[in-house]
């Protein structure tokens, strides 16, 4: 019988691909990344089975053009890259990877949040330009402790949870907004307060950002947010950067509306050495690590063949977006 086509935008682990050749014959994109669109289009027309990464757009007009389609497998949590209704539509699978990468992107968020509060990533761009002239100065470097504050969580599902555990660990107040309360018994283990969206942004001395990027939340965090914030206040984003309008944030960070950020994410992926947040000093800036572990990476892999197989065969998969 003729093996079913899957086609990956990327390479991945080598024990997936093993996994995959075993039942599919498979073809992987070697080019440029992202793939040309072009390319994709011409492709999608013949597979039976797609591995995709956040970074590829899978919008109606590319899933219309899929004869075969059963399934697109995303090696990520976030989905906003593909229009999911429109694929449900055509009776095509979505695949997505959570639960395995909650803690690591937790972390991640938490490691920010200390960078740009100790000024860590600053500290190293000063040291390694020779610019560290004053040793041990009064008011040099000072950041500020976590102990006491309050954090803001917005969007308290898996990945905001976690990092409330680590932040009580650090004896942080924590206050959170989501669509709706979680259930008391959480709140009360999470030692979580729920507040209005307002008194998220105006009390917190940290926001950090757990929503998925939705129609509601694009581009959610702009200068009339940033107005709200404490002049003292940070804001990190492990989400997707097209929740905050990165105009809107340069200009509140030039201005010194707010005291700093930290992102992960941002509205167009990579960012190059001129963009206008490397000229800030008071912003922590990372490649977009949130899930960026050995294991965790490994496991997603795992999660990405397993929604594929499934998928591909006809079958919801273990991590299904609908349907
Ligand atoms: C994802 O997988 O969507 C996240 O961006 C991880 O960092």
């Amino acid at each position: 019988m003729k093996k079913k086509r899957v086609f990956l935008t990327r390479t991945l682990h080598d024990f997936a691909l093993k996994e995959l050749k075993k039942k599919y014959q498979i073809e992987i994109h070697s080019g440029k990344i992202p793939i040309p669109r072009k390319k994709l289009y011409l492709k999608i027309e013949e597979i039976d089975g797609l591995i995709c990464f956040p970074y590829d757009v899978i919008d109606s007009e590319l899933i219309d053009r899929a004869k075969n389609l059963k399934v697109i497998s995303t090696y990520s949590v976030g989905f906003d890259h593909i229009d999911t209704e429109y694929a449900k539509k055509r009776k095509i699978r979505v695949g997505y990877t959570p639960e395995v990468l909650t803690d690591t992107t937790a972390d991640l968020a938490f490691s920010l949040m200390l960078d740009v509060t100790r000024r860590v990533s600053e500290g190293d761009r000063i040291v390694r330009k020779g610019d560290w002239r004053e040793i041990f100065g009064a008011y040099d470097y000072v950041g500020i402790d976590l102990q006491g504050k309050t954090l803001g969580i917005f969007g308290l599902g898996r990945i905001g949870s976690i990092l409330a555990r680590r932040a009580k660990s650090f004896d942080m107040k924590i206050i959170y907004h989501n669509r709706k309360h979680v259930p008391r018994t959480k709140e009360k283990t999470l030692g979580v307060k729920y507040v209005s969206f307002n008194k998220l942004i105006s009390q917190s001395d940290v926001i950090s950002i757990h929503v998925p990027h939705t129609k509601q939340t694009n581009q959610l965090f702009d200068k009339k947010i940033f107005q709200k914030m404490k002049k003292s206040a940070f804001l990190v984003n492990t989400a997707r950067g097209k929740i905050i309008n990165e105009n809107d944030l340069i200009e509140a960070l030039k201005k010194k509306i707010f005291a700093g950020a930290a992102l992960d994410v941002f509205e167009s992926e990579p960012i190059g050495k001129n963009h206008p947040f490397t000229k800030i000093q008071n912003i922590t800036l990372a490649p977009h690590i949130g899930s960026s572990t050995k294991e965790t990476r490994a496991k997603m892999a795992e999660i990405t063949v397993k929604n594929l197989h499934l998928g591909i065969n006809g079958k919801k998969p273990k991590f299904s977006v609908g349907y």
